[in-house]
């Protein structure tokens, strides 16, 4: 194992009715700006139950609403200005990863004198912060309990992920039936997103780490066997409390403990793409990581036979390493299709016109990878066998 240091200020209040904490934990009369996106909080009664609670307060209320998924640079700036105008104490962010990713940028822009862009793309260094919490709706990033955001600006199609010890969620509160009313594809991206955390976390070339990857691969199994159940009842509490605590758990450094932190080069593809083509980000990466997957294993099958063998119960006897891995790049794939996830970038109406393009952005800072390191022509490769 390498030497770490295990850090997570970010307090959890997970289960029903934890929403009520909001009173005991916020201050009275302080000016809150709420950031929230499109309106489902509005129509599943999570907005009314919040506005009781910082009624409760007597906070004193600003909104940012409509941020959208892939949260955009323009957003940001209008909740930066609201924060600056208006002297706001504390943000609170009521959504989706999109809508706390946002919220992050938001809170670090607040303090900066200058375009809070510069902060992203780490041109200037993020000396402060307004202090944010956020009750979470939908299961998959786990942005609710780490200190990693992800904004997209469309006046020059960058989708870059940045961070800072800074932007840590004071509190987040994860209610499960919260996440009752996120539509079926918006569960199957979660699910996919929270095990591809997972997996980007699996390939690392740490030696003896047995603790960590054997938790991996429980959580890789939990999921498995949670995952197709919840899709046949949506509102099923026990499915959503379990997906809830794997997608938070998948990607609050936890899982990073002791080894290099993984791969994600997988999701460095992803924004890339996402970056020209707007899609969701859990549907970009069910249809890479198995092509990843097959990608790595030529060069090296030994760790994707590991996850073939511990995760997918694929029997080793009387194969060769390299068959034994194949099959598992095939069973990720086959199970995550079986749940209604897309398969190709056909899928999404996406051709190779742009994969130039996507492979330069894909580098738009440097290092792509650990587990493999990548270049232009092992991306270009994994988008070749991702049409
Ligand atoms: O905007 P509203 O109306 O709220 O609707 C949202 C949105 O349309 C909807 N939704 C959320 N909760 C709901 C609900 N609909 C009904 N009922 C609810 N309870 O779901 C849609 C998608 O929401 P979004 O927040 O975009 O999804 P997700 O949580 O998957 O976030 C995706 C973003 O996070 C980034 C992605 O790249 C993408 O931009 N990521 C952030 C990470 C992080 N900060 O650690 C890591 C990830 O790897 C990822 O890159
Ligand atoms: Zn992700």
């Amino acid at each position: 194992m390498n030497t770490f240091l295990q850090y997570n200020p970010t307090k959890l209040y997970f289960g029903k009715d934890e929403v009520k904490q909001l009173s005991s934990i916020l201050d009275k009369g302080l000016k809150v700006l709420l950031v929230y996106g499109g309106g489902s909080i509005k129509r599943n009664g999570v907005y009314n139950d919040v506005m009781t609670e910082l009624g409760k307060m007597d906070a004193n209320v600003f909104e940012l609403k409509g941020v959208e998924p892939n949260p955009r640079l323009t957003n940001v700036r209008k909740g930066v200005d609201i924060c600056k105008k208006e002297g706001i104490d504390f943000i609170l962010a009521v959504g989706g990863g999109s809508v706390i990713d946002c919220t992050k940028a938001i809170s670090a822009g607040a303090k900066y004198e200058g375009d809070v862009w510069e902060l992203i793309t780490a041109k200037a260094p993020i000396e402060e912060a307004l202090p944010f919490g956020t009750i979470l709706t939908l299961a998959a990033t786990g942005s609710e309990m780490n200190s990693v955001s992800v904004i997209t600006n469309w006046e020059t199609n960058d989708k870059l992920g940045w961070g800072s010890p800074l932007v840590f969620p004071t509190f987040s509160i994860l209610d499960p039936s919260y996440t009752f009313s996120v539509p079926r594809d918006q569960t199957i991206y979660g699910i996919v997103d929270s095990m591809s955390h997972a997996l980007e976390h699996y390939f690392h070339r740490t030696e003896n780490t047995p603790m960590i990857d054997g938790f991996i691969e429980s959580l890789l199994r939990t999921a498995i066997a949670t995952g197709p159940k919840l899709l046949e009842d949506l509102e099923s509490f026990e499915h959503r409390e379990t997906m809830m605590y794997i997608s938070t758990t998948a990607f609050n450094g936890s899982l990073a403990n002791g080894t290099d932190g993984g791969d994600w080069a997988t999701h460095r593809i992803e924004h890339a793409i996402s970056a020209i083509y707007d899609i969701p980000h859990g549907g970009g990466l069910a249809i890479l990581f198995p092509n990843w997957l097959e990608h790595v294993l030529e060069e090296d099958p030994s760790r994707v036979k590991q996850l073939a063998v511990n995760v997918f119960g694929i029997s080793p006897e009387g194969k060769e390493d390299i068959d034994v891995a194949r099959e598992g790049a095939k069973a990720l794939r086959d199970f995550w299709n079986s749940l209604g996830a897309p398969g190709t970038l056909a899928d999404y109406d996406i051709d190779d016109s742009q994969f130039d393009s996507i492979a330069e952005k894909t580098f738009i800072k440097p290092g792509v990878g650990t587990y493999k390191e990548m270049d232009l022509d092992s991306v270009r490769d994994i988008l070749a066998r991702s049409l």
